[in-house]
């Protein structure tokens, strides 16, 4: 049983710590934000995930899991030290390290024996580097001699599924100097990769480096498919038919090929534009992060115009929005395409009635000061009235939507459906004027999808 500390209790950190816990360990979870660390000592989690809370309060019980704001209680004597803290983007979109540089030197104020420290947000190449550098430098100025070795370990979690692809991984990814490091890290991960070996040991530059490819390659996967998307309006082919074929081929794969409005969230657009400044300052160029992010930023955008060209002119009318969050299963905002949405449709004099799952309280924090916006109890408050809906966020309860009264509710039946979940061809039964993504509105005889337009 190995002594853990983690530094850093958001997603990362926090499911990374329940996760070991777990697995037998001994853990205690350290943040400088009090106010959150007394929360979770009550066994209340930050922000929603499903199935964590439930792993925190069986491991709090079980004495395994513990949280603490004080370094001096928490370093002494661990083996382990995990660095979670977030990586945000500096202005130009390089990754800003300086919370995981500023951990680096509390946690070696505070050792007082040898141990491993393992790097897993989400940092620049040769980001280990400077934390080692930075401990030493700490070390010297204390005049005392302790022996630690870097280790990478990126992280792979989705939000909304953190839990359980941190107790499954599809891979771990160690970036080792020594076979030591690698001993006690195999060691701690096994109890992960029973069924068969998910564990890939590397260099640390390369296991760095692979996090950043690994999101961005999803983020271009998602920029192609969008942009496609887009193309099959104009020719007449329905891009979730195209989807299919191309991911029935074992190379291609069928995962991350859902077109949409865009991607958000925390990670994705944030690792591409550091991805980016890290090839600009090795004057080594990315076009294909350009084209990605450009494409994202586009898609958010012709959808908003296929809303205004529809409902034009928007002032005056109200619209009802399902789902807030980025993603199902999260409550967090960050780069949510409906937050790009609200702000668009604002600007054009719409009025609002917002419904999430989940993500309300946060969505309240966010937008309580304009006057057009109506928090809803449910969908169907949401729909009461208004002259569209649009569908941001695929909730799995917005599959099981009763749309003949959603129909006798609403003052105009127009839906736009930005995740593609409804049926066409049902939607125009019930009355709807029905808009997705990658689908053209009338269907396009073959032979006119190339006539030349007039
Ligand atoms: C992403 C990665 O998937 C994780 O492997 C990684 O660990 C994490 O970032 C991180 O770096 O911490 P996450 O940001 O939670 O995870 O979100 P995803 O589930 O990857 O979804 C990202 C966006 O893509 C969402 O806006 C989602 O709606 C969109 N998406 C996803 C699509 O539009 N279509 C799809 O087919 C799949």
């Amino acid at each position: 049983m190995k002594k853990i500390t983690i530094i850093g209790t958001g997603y990362v950190g926090l499911v990374t710590g329940a996760c070991l816990a777990e697995k037998g360990n001994r853990v205690t979870c350290l943040d400088i934000d009090t106010e959150k660390v007394d929360s979770l000592k009550a066994g209340k989690i930050p922000f929603y995930e499903p199935g964590l809370e439930e792993l925190v309060q069986r491991n709090v019980a079980a004495g395994r899991l513990h949280f603490t704001g004080d370094y001096n209680e928490a370093i002494p004597g661990t083996d382990v030290c995990f660095l979670a803290l977030p990586t945000p983007c500096n202005e130009d979109g390089s990754c800003n390290t300086s919370y995981i540089l500023k951990a680096a030197t509390q946690l070696a104020e505070n050792l007082d024996n040898d141990l491993i420290v393992v790097n897993k947000s989400t940092v620049p190449v040769g980001t280990a580097e400077d934390v080692e550098r930075t401990i030493q430098s700490s070390l010297k100025t204390r005049g005392v001699e302790i022996r630690f070795e870097m280790v990478s370990n990126p992280e792979f979690l989705r939000e909304g599924s953190a839990v359980s692809d941190c107790m499954n991984p599809d891979r771990i990814l160690l970036g080792i100097h020594s076979q030591k490091a690698e001993l006690v890290m195999r060691e701690l991960y096994t109890p992960f990769s029973v069924d068969h070996d998910r564990i890939l040991v590397m260099d640390v530059f390369s296991a760095e480096l692979a996090k950043y490819a690994s999101n961005a390659m999803l983020a271009t996967r998602l920029s192609f498919m969008n942009n496609l998307a887009l193309f099959c309006e104009k020719v007449g082919a329905d891009i979730q038919q195209v989807r299919k074929a191309m991911g029935a081929d074992q190379r291609i794969g069928d995962k991350y090929l859902k077109a949409g409005i865009g991607f958000g969230g925390s990670c994705l657009p944030k690792d591409v534009k550091a991805l980016k400044a890290m090839g600009a300052l090795k004057s080594h160029s990315m076009p294909i992060l350009d084209s990605v992010l450009e494409i994202n930023q586009g898609q958010q955008e012709t959808f908003f115009q296929k809303i205004e060209g529809r409902l034009e002119p928007l002032e005056g009318k109200t619209i009802a929005i399902w789902g807030l969050s980025f993603k199902p299963d999260t409550d967090d905002l960050r780069e949510a395409p409906a937050l790009f949405l609200i702000e668009k449709l604002l600007n054009a004099g719409a009025s609002l009635r917002l419904f999430d799952p989940i993500a309300m309280p946060k969505a309240k924090l966010l937008l309580n000061q304009y006057d057009q916006v109506l928090f809803c109890e449910d969908e169907y408050e949401a729909a009461k009235e208004a002259d569209a809906i649009i569908l941001a966020t695929e909730w799995n309860q917005f599959q099981f939507i009763d749309f003949e009264k959603i129909g006798a509710l609403m003052q105009n039946k127009t839906l736009f459906d930005g995740r593609n979940q409804y049926q066409k061809s049902e939607m125009q039964k019930l009355g709807f004027d029905y808009f997705c993504i990658g689908t053209p509105k009338e269907a396009t005889p073959l032979s006119s999808a190339y006539a030349p337009t007039q």
